[in-house]
């Protein structure tokens, strides 16, 4: 008989596997992004639950297993999806947390619709967890399930990660919702945020916009209005550098590895940037600096090939739309300008990627671009040192979490685009001694903080949360 109650459930917008229409049929593919990556490592091999949206809306396909977990669908009727995800946290949250870079819209409907997605998820959360059992939530999507879910189940212990940056109060201070969103993080006992400052923003906005007889915030914990303490502190997600790294070794992968940069002509320098289709990413300021480049001559464009990986997201949106297609009109220039037959400089790929092709192309780069604007942390970046331990260079935007951790990388910032063609050119030039020396440094630091030593760290602080009174 199936499982019905579990000690570990995970709540995430998205399952870590998505239902797509494919060949006419619908089947399961794996869901997009940092989350799915982070915590499917995670979950293998512990015994839970997670529940997610299925990626179509309707009804919710009935809950199965895989990967020795168990997947529960949350159904979203199309409208949910509309004012939910794609309004309330995809054209509210998601700008305004990634400090913004297009102006958020907030809309009074798309609240609504909102907080009943979250009533959903922390009802199904309560439903599945056992008794005492541990709930972590995930990301901005579902901000209110803490508290909802504490009124339900006050037995759980519930924990919250953000995946994305916590915004300035100057900013966060904007949202009309502002006072909802921190009372349902408050639910938690346990906040965890990619870097201090993100921990601190949230700390800030608590003692600035909530305090008052009811809530109290001492040091990094604040005291609920029903007397629990909910603490909240940094705790940078990591990858499976192990099993990256294994990958990068085996024959196959390397094989393929040369097999691109055969078929890309062999090219002295490879560079190669990998992003969902996101303004976040700062692929348009990328590209701005390497068509310089190209048109400048201090980079050949039949010596220096760029590979750029951008993945389907979000695509109903204007804002996705219209850097869609500035990325392929640029892209589309540069070519037109500086390919000859058979040989573009850039080759741009918009479509999903097994694990294995994308583990060679970070193989086969010589240079691997992450130029974000913002991003609560990138774990490309440390996809491609856990792919290379002593050759490649990584050119790493400031602000990006990662760039806490990853200080040997040529770090930029983006929006400084003679600096970044500076850096981009020291990244080519530098000598194996110099690469080597750099990329062994950020190797150890991916080998010693990797996802299992995130989880533990996680669920560890969540684990000494004091007991509610
Ligand atoms: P985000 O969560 O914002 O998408 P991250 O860089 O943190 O950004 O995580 C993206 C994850 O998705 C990484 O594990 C990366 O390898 C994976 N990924 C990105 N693009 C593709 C693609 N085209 N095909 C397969 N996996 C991809
Ligand atoms: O962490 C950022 C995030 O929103 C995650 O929730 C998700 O893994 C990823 O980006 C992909 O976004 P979406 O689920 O909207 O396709």
């Amino acid at each position: 008989m199936p499982q019905d109650t579990f000690d570990l459930v995970i709540a995430a917008n998205r399952l870590p596997v998505d239902r797509v229409r494919e060949g006419g049929r619908s089947v399961w593919r794996r869901s997009p992004g940092g989350l799915v990556t982070a915590m499917e490592s995670v979950m293998s091999g512990r015994d839970g639950a997670w529940i997610g949206w299925s990626g179509v809306p309707g009804k919710a396909p009935a809950a199965f297993e895989q990967g020795g977990m168990s997947l529960h669908p949350v159904a979203l009727s199309a409208e949910e999806v509309r004012d939910y995800y794609e309004g309330f946290s995809n054209a509210s949250l998601w700008p305004l947390y990634h400090d913004v870079i297009v102006p958020p819209t907030f809309r009074r409907r798309w609240q609504s619709a909102y907080d009943g997605v979250n009533r959903r998820f922390a009802e199904t959360a309560a439903g599945l967890a056992a008794k005492n059992a541990t709930v972590w939530v995930h990301d901005y999507q579902l901000q209110q399930v803490p508290q909802l879910l504490r009124e339900l189940r006050p037995d759980l212990r519930i924990g919250w990660f953000n995946h994305i940056p916590f915004p300035p109060v100057e900013l966060f201070m904007q949202l009309p919702a502002r006072d909802a969103m921190l009372r349902g993080l408050l639910g938690a006992d346990f906040l965890g945020f990619q870097r201090r400052t993100d921990a601190q923003n949230f700390l800030r906005a608590c003692r600035q916009l909530l305090v008052d007889d009811d809530i109290s915030v001492k040091a990094d914990v604040v005291h609920a209005p029903d007397g629990h303490e909910c603490r909240a502190a940094a705790v940078p997600i990591s990858i499976d550098t192990a099993g990256m790294a294994e990958l990068a070794e085996t024959s196959g992968v390397q094989e393929r590895a040369a097999e691109i940069r055969k078929q890309l002509g062999n090219p002295e320098h490879l560079l190669l940037g990998i992003d969902r289709l996101d303004y976040t990413k700062g692929i348009r300021h990328r590209l701005k600096a390497l068509e310089e480049m190209y048109r400048e001559g201090t980079l050949d464009p039949t010596e220096t090939k760029f590979i750029q990986v951008a993945t389907p997201s979000r695509e109903r949106l204007d804002a996705y739309q219209h850097i869609k297609s500035e990325v392929e009109q640029t892209v589309g220039r540069i070519n037109g300008e500086h390919a000859i037959f058979g040989a573009p400089p850039v080759t741009y790929l918009h479509r999903s990627f097994p694990r294995e092709e994308m583990a060679a192309m970070f193989v086969a780069a010589d240079v691997m671009l992450v130029t974000p604007l913002r991003d609560g942390m990138n774990l490309v970046a440390k996809e491609y040192v856990a792919a290379h331990d002593h050759s490649g260079a990584l050119v790493l935007s400031e602000f990006t979490g990662a760039a806490n951790e990853l200080k040997q990388s040529y770090l930029c910032n983006p929006h400084d685009i003679a600096r970044t063609k500076r850096t981009i050119t020291r990244a080519i030039e530098a000598s194996p001694e110099e690469r080597a020396r750099r990329m062994r440094a950020m190797h150890r630091q991916v080998q010693r903080h990797d996802v299992q030593h995130w989880a533990e760290r996680f669920l560890s602080n969540l684990a000494a949360a004091p007991r509610q009174p």
